[in-house]
């Protein structure tokens, strides 16, 4: 089974106006539709329509980084999946640590959003990973265990079709610390087996990329690992060169 890889930018509560219209342009002109890799970038919502307007007809996905879990109605400050196709989304991050950990965001809150994100066609970017505390209580995988399972739980396992995970363990994110290529490969290839014992040609497919401070100078090594699929890219990802050069190491 090929999976093309996907290498995703995460820009955050990053950047302005001029300057992420700058950061999407020089982006663009280094991207071509024969890559190896499939690249998306996951805006601020205020920036959302500006960048599909730029990205229109191009072979960049656009993204959000979090969708809401209801449709519509008094949900003030959510934004919901049929607004985010409306504006020309094609992917949304969902249970991003930073969602998890500092807004309290429980596993079925997060499963909540990724269900209606397929619902309505986007292609939500589960995040999972565990706290720096979490894996010195040799507690990894029950936690990535029990952050699946609100999902299989609500969607189903199959709807794993239709999504992409990114192994993110929060001690790596925006630290500088990077998981070494033996610790990124072991969870994946966990992941991977743990869906196949269900779902394995969906297991076979499925993309699940690798987050946590990817640079230009550890992307080759870590996407060169058998069960990562590419990456989740925060820092690195505010830069265009820095962005194109992990796109290209695919
Ligand atoms: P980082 O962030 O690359 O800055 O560590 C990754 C992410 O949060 O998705």
């Amino acid at each position: 089974m090929v999976r093309r890889p996907l290498v995703v930018g995460n820009w955050k509560m990053n950047g302005t106006r001029e300057s992420r219209k700058a950061l999407l342009a020089d982006i663009l002109s280094g991207v071509s539709e024969t890559d190896s890799a499939e690249v998306g970038v996951c805006a601020p919502f205020v920036f959302i329509p500006e960048a599909a307007e730029l990205l229109e007809s191009k072979s960049i996905l656009l993204g959000a980084q979090n969708v809401a879990d209801e449709d519509e109605g008094a949900f003030t400050g959510e934004i919901s999946a049929p607004m985010l196709r409306e504006f020309g989304c094609d992917l949304a991050i969902v249970g991003h640590s930073e969602r998890r950990l500092l807004y309290g965001e429980s596993n079925q809150l997060v499963a909540a959003r990724y269900k209606k994100a397929l619902d309505h066609g986007l292609t939500p970017i589960l995040c999972v990973g565990e706290t720096l505390d979490q894996r010195e209580q040799g507690d990894t995988f029950a936690v990535i265990d029990g952050q699946l399972a609100a999902v299989f739980d609500l969607a189903g396992v199959e709807s794993l079709a239709n999504a992409v995970i990114a192994y993110e363990p929060v001690w790596a994110v925006g630290t500088g610390r990077t998981a070494t290529t033996e610790q990124v490969q072991e969870i994946h290839e966990y992941l991977r087996r743990k869906i196949s014992e269900r779902e394995p040609e969906i297991s076979a497919s499925l993309r699940i990329l690798y987050g946590g401070s990817v640079k230009p100078e550890n992307a080759r090594t870590l996407f060169g690992m058998p069960d990562v699929d590419g990456g989740l890219i925060g820092e690195a990802s505010l830069d265009a060169e820095s962005f194109l050069s992990i796109c290209h190491s695919v």
